[in-house]
């Protein structure tokens, strides 16, 4: 079936322009089959208004606890609500319960991920069994499986040889070893960045433990030439040591997430576990660093490390609560709004950052719009302006610090593979829509 979606405007990332041009889509292929202005007929139209059209957002850090949490996210509301925000492909981190540390495993989420029909689910695959750090996984198995990278994502491999193991194995097949940096010796149990946790009298969580963890594994990749993917990067040495790591000519790629880029340790005002999140909401240092990084792409992409957990888990309080925060439906617009309405970042780097880089540094498709690639496409609204409201949200979470701000900017129709996996445009009766 052919669909023709038309009356957006399609961002050209090279030119950095919008062009009012249709946009031909071959929805079993799962194809753009032609962009311009005088397209044939297609068997349906779907009838824009001037939204933007871009290409899916992908998403390489996402948490959707099935197996074993079911009552904080599903992959199927997981992936509906990634669908929500504009999302083509999300990459799921393995910290389910069990952990994905088998084959088995892993196809199963890619199962149930099929039958979602949102937003395509990617697995990541352990590092370690059990993510207990001691023993690697079978990473080829994993991968024939439909891995598409490695991770002990929420735990950091405490063990350096380990991990110099798992790199050498990891650049045999080409799969990119994503990181969780986290010195146990030094984190402990620390809550807090040192300001936040003074204030409000609770274990200190120093910014070293993840640096010390950064710059082993950086190390490391030069040492075995594997591809090292940094997460959530938060403190400002993390950033410099990524950027020196880049001038050696490393294979590094690093993700920063919408809370480190927004938030800063003086947010937190009071026991609130919205705000707890690992690593922790840091200094204004670290915060300008982080931004400084992302605009000269020293840190690559955005990643939501989407974390849902429930109301009655956060209202544990900043001490008890389980750390996380959901991101997956607010991104795109908290982003355009701080970033590019403010004239820091253009509207083409951001989406190169949301889209054609992941794709790039995961051996994704995707990332563009062009005849011949995958139909991904998102249809943004820039001038929606909205308050954000959790109660709205797709995801069975609640738990994000951005309630009520007010974003413009929001994804209103998205197609993955060329099907229509959300679509919240006002039908008018005509035009045979989607
Ligand atoms: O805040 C976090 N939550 N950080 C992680 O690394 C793990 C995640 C989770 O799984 O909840």
């Amino acid at each position: 079936m052919k669909v023709k979606v038309t009356g957006g405007q399609l961002l050209d990332l090279v030119e950095e322009s919008l062009t009012a041009v249709d946009v031909l889509v071959d929805s079993e292929a799962g194809m753009v089959l032609a962009i311009g202005t005088e397209l044939p007929e297609a068997d349906q139209t779907v009838q824009l208004s001037g939204q933007v059209l871009l290409p899916g957002f992908i998403d390489v850090h996402v948490h959707l606890r099935e197996p074993g949490f079911e009552h904080k996210e599903t992959i199927a509301t997981g992936a509906r609500a990634a669908a929500a925000g504009g999302f083509g492909q999300i990459l799921c981190m393995p910290n389910t319960n069990p952990p994905l540390d088998t084959p088995d495993r892993v196809a199963n989420v890619r199962r149930l991920a099929h039958a979602a029909q949102a937003s395509q689910v990617l697995p990541i695959a352990c590092i370690t069994k059990m993510q207990r750090g001691e023993e690697l996984t079978d990473f080829r198995a994993l991968q024939l499986a439909g891995a598409v990278a490695l991770s002990d994502d929420g735990k950091g491999v405490q063990d350096g040889g380990l991990m110099r193991q798992a790199m050498v194995v990891a650049s045999e097949w080409n799969l990119p070893i994503a990181i969780h940096a986290e010195d146990e010796s030094i984190a402990r149990d620390g809550v807090l960045h040192p300001g936040a946790a003074a204030r409000l009298g609770l274990p200190v969580q120093p910014g070293e433990s993840e640096s010390a963890m950064i710059a082993r594994d950086l190390l490391l990749a030069e040492a075995t030439g594997a591809h090292l993917h940094v997460c959530h990067v938060s403190v400002e040495p993390a950033v410099s040591l990524i950027r020196w790591a880049k001038l050696r000519g490393i294979r590094v790629t690093a993700e920063v997430t919408p809370h480190h880029l927004l938030l800063t340790e003086d947010d937190i005002v009071k026991d609130d576990a919205r705000y707890k999140v690992n690593p922790p909401l840091r200094s204004r240092r670290d915060v300008e660093a982080c931004r400084e990084g992302f605009l000269d792409g020293t840190l690559d992409m955005v990643a939501t490390d989407h974390a849902p957990h429930s109301q009655s888990e956060k209202q544990l309080g900043l001490a008890a609560a389980p750390f996380g925060m959901v991101g997956i439906e607010t991104v795109f617009p908290l982003l355009y709004t701080h970033f590019v309405q403010t004239g820091r970042l253009s509207l083409a780097e951001l989406v190169r950052r949301m889209s054609t880089r992941p794709a790039a540094a995961f051996h994704l498709p995707g990332g563009t719009i062009r005849v011949g690639g995958r139909a991904d496409i998102t249809a943004v609204d820039l001038q929606a302006r909205r308050v954000i409201e959790p109660e709205k949200f797709y995801s069975k979470a609640r738990n994000t610090p951005f309630a009520g701000w007010s974003a413009a900017g929001w994804p209103v129709w998205t197609m993955c593979n060329g099907k229509v996996i959300h679509d919240d445009l006002v039908h008018t009766g005509t035009g045979g829509s989607v």
